[in-house]
């Protein structure tokens, strides 16, 4: 099912294999259209069925990461590189090892950087230098973040240092020996560096996400809402299963 809202292109496939095939194509089309292009690329569970297909797509020669730059929402801090926890950890094993993108042209916040400010300011200076994202890839947390700009009381601009709220750290417990081992703190694009973008991949799956797309989509603009800012993008794709569009459908009807 394809249909606009606003300026948002919402997909929704049979299963969360479908919608990770449809959004590799998206970033696989950038790809081809933008050899040299700049991908926002994001970490977490959704986006892993969707590097699968790109990894699949370079094997067999479809793709040619070569001249891409890439650029990640966000990392823990502090985390050591090496932790398997880290989210340079992720993209290296989950993406980055099995392509032919330059390591020298990929990107994280570090989450080894001594001084947490300063280094946002030195992450938002790369992008901006790279000439901004072309391609940006989202998931959604459970409380509307994106990246890991979490409920506020008004828009982070450009790249921060944030507290993870309660709810996130217990979300991402499952990734971790005990909740207790997961960072209290994070360096995150900001929600300007992420509007920025232009264009934008949203990728939601599952049943537990469906209340929280369906607010962010048709609900108020508000930074309690983070992922709410995406209904006055120019240029969104949201790519659901079938279980995280069943709100949405409804008020799509
Ligand atoms: P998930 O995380 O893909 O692991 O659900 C998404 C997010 O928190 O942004």
């Amino acid at each position: 099912m394809e249909k606009n809202y606003k300026n948002i292109k919402i997909i929704v496939k049979g299963s969360y294999g479908c919608a990770s095939a449809t959004a590799a194509d998206i970033i696989g089309g950038f790809v081809t259209a933008q050899p040299s292009g700049v991908l926002g690329l994001a970490t977490g569970s959704t986006p892993e069925g969707a590097y699968t297909k790109l990894i699949e797509a370079h094997r067999t020669g479809k793709l040619d990461f070569s001249r891409i730059t890439s650029f990640n929402l966000d990392e823990y801090h502090p985390i050591e590189n090496t932790n398997s926890q880290s989210y340079v950890y992720y993209m290296r094993d989950k993406l980055f090892n099995h392509i032919n993108i330059d390591p020298a042209n990929t990107h994280l916040p570090n989450g080894e950087a001594p001084d947490p400010h300063a280094e946002c300011a030195v992450y938002e200076a790369k992008i901006a230098a790279a000439g901004g994202i072309g391609l940006q890839v989202l998931g959604i947390g459970l409380n509307g973040h994106i990246g890991f700009n979490e409920p506020a009381t008004a828009f982070p601009r450009a790249t921060n240092y944030v507290e993870l709220e309660a709810s996130t750290i217990n979300a991402n417990a499952r990734f971790f020996d005990n909740a207790d081992d997961v960072p209290k703190h994070a360096l995150t694009m900001g929600i300007g560096t992420i509007f920025s973008a232009k264009q934008i991949l949203l990728v939601v799956t599952g049943a537990a996400k469906a209340d929280i797309v369906n607010e962010a989509i048709f609900g108020d603009i508000t930074p309690q809402v983070p992922a709410s800012i995406l209904q006055l993008h120019p240029n969104v794709t949201l790519v659901m299963d079938e279980s995280a569009a069943a709100k949405v459908l409804e008020n799509l009807k």
